[in-house]
């Protein structure tokens, strides 16, 4: 039987929120961004010095991933995705011009396209579910003017292929490192690939500070050269209400969960995106930020222990396929295709609720951008990896706060289910 997109996006919403009963304290809740003491204490060195918009973690932060990525200009602001809205003015991106990215990924990345007057222009995604150079090449046409490249779960896309396919072509390729901060190339750090790349510090990220974004870029005239760009002051109100929301609705969740719960509706695949900051970024998330970059190897040490633990224990289940990380991933999840058991039968979001009732609040992976109301009009092929796959995908927690005794339990329930 053939059913509508509207019945099949329908369908998916309530198997695949989230389960755990409304009163529950989760032993492992979504997402708990890597805190350590030095991100409290620059917390309160910020709030305590009144350095919480200007002070002098900006320019440490800028000089700390200037480094990390080897070289590059960077312009810090205050969202990821407000970072992709300059990285894409910057590029030339002009009203009406398409930009190329992945159906498989969340909706965030079409506010900033929008933003600047382009099309988002929606392609499908290879096994890894990143885009590669053959699903992009399937959608260029002559009014393409860059393509964004997410390295999603941490895991590094084929950038170097999309980069060598633009050659003379006068497109530009946007390195989005949002999900990928650390993750290298051949020992090359992902952001510092294609004419300008993006960090992020906002939630579900390697380093989930209280938000933040990076554009980064090789080239000097990309940033501050052919274009002077001068953004709008961070605003006090705002930074303080990310910092307290961040405590509550993300570092704190284990406890707060069932409050959280009982005040808002877990947000949906086609809930739209929340608005972005479009400001600069302040002296307060950059200090937060600048103590999760202290800790990054020792963060990417413990998710690669992780995503090894998964490999070991699930590996060779004949229904589950792991979705590898390459060599050099960051490993910001492991994702899982749970293949069904049965015709028809839905067995990744029976894992879900089998986890969820144990205290493991996971969830499905994205919907294909496509398949979700109002954004059906981006797309001009059949997609058929995305669409295969991605009701079959969950995502399992690699943060090194979730122990290895944790992982072990989580593997076991994900086999018996
Ligand atoms: C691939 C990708 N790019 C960009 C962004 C935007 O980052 P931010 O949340 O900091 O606005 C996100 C956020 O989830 C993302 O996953």
């Amino acid at each position: 039987m053939k059913v509508s997109q509207a019945e099949f996006v329908e369908s998916f919403l309530p198997k695949s929120s989230y389960v755990l009963p409304p009163s529950s304290f989760p032993h492992v809740p979504l997402a708990l961004p890597y805190w350590n003491g030095a991100t409290y204490r620059a917390i309160l060195r910020s709030l305590l010095t009144g350095s919480v918009i200007a002070g002098s973690d900006l320019g440490k932060l800028r000089a700390s991933v200037i480094e990390s990525l080897g070289g590059v200009d960077a312009l810090l602001c205050a969202s990821g995705s407000f970072a992709l809205e300059i990285a894409l003015g910057a590029c030339g991106v002009q009203p009406g011009d398409e930009v190329v990215i992945p159906t498989f990924c969340c909706t965030t990345v079409v506010l900033p396209i929008l933003a600047v007057g382009a099309i988002p222009v929606l392609a499908d995604v290879g096994d890894e579910m990143n885009l590669t150079a053959e699903t992009v090449v399937a959608v260029l046409t002559h009014k393409t003017k860059a393509i964004i490249v997410p390295h999603l779960f941490g895991n590094p896309a084929e950038i170097d292929a999309i980069v060598g396919l633009t050659r003379g072509r006068n497109i530009r390729v946007i390195d989005d490192a949002a999900q990928a901060l650390g993750a290298t190339i051949e020992g090359r750090p992902v952001g510092s690939f294609g004419d300008a790349g993006i960090l992020s510090f906002g939630s579900e990220k390697i380093c989930s500070g209280i938000g933040g974004g990076v554009v980064v870029s090789r080239h000097k005239e990309i940033l501050n050269g052919g274009v002077k760009i001068d953004l709008p002051a961070a605003r006090f109100s705002l930074s303080l209400r990310t910092l307290l929301s961040t405590l509550f609705y993300r570092r704190w969740r284990r406890w707060t969960l069932p409050l959280l719960r009982r005040l808002w509706d877990a947000a949906g695949p086609d809930t739209p995106p929340a608005p972005y900051r479009k400001e600069a970024m302040a002296n307060l998330n950059a200090a937060v930020a600048l103590s999760l970059m202290q800790a990054l190897s020792e963060n990417i040490a413990a998710r690669r222990a992780r995503v090894a633990a998964y490999r070991e224990l699930l590996g060779n289940e004949e229904r589950l396929k792991l979705i590898p990380h390459r060599p050099g991933s960051a490993c910001l999840t492991q994702v899982v295709r749970v293949l069904p058991k049965r015709r028809g039968e839905d067995s990744a979001s029976e894992i879900i609720q089998a986890l969820c009732s144990a205290g493991y609040e996971i969830q499905g992976s994205y919907v294909p951008i496509h398949t979700l109301p109002n954004y059906e009009s981006w797309v001009r092929k059949p997609l058929p990896l995305a669409e295969r796959v991605w009701s079959e995908l969950i995502e399992l927690p690699c943060e090194p706060d979730v122990s290895l005794d944790q992982v072990e339990r989580i593997a076991a329930i994900v086999k018996m289910a």
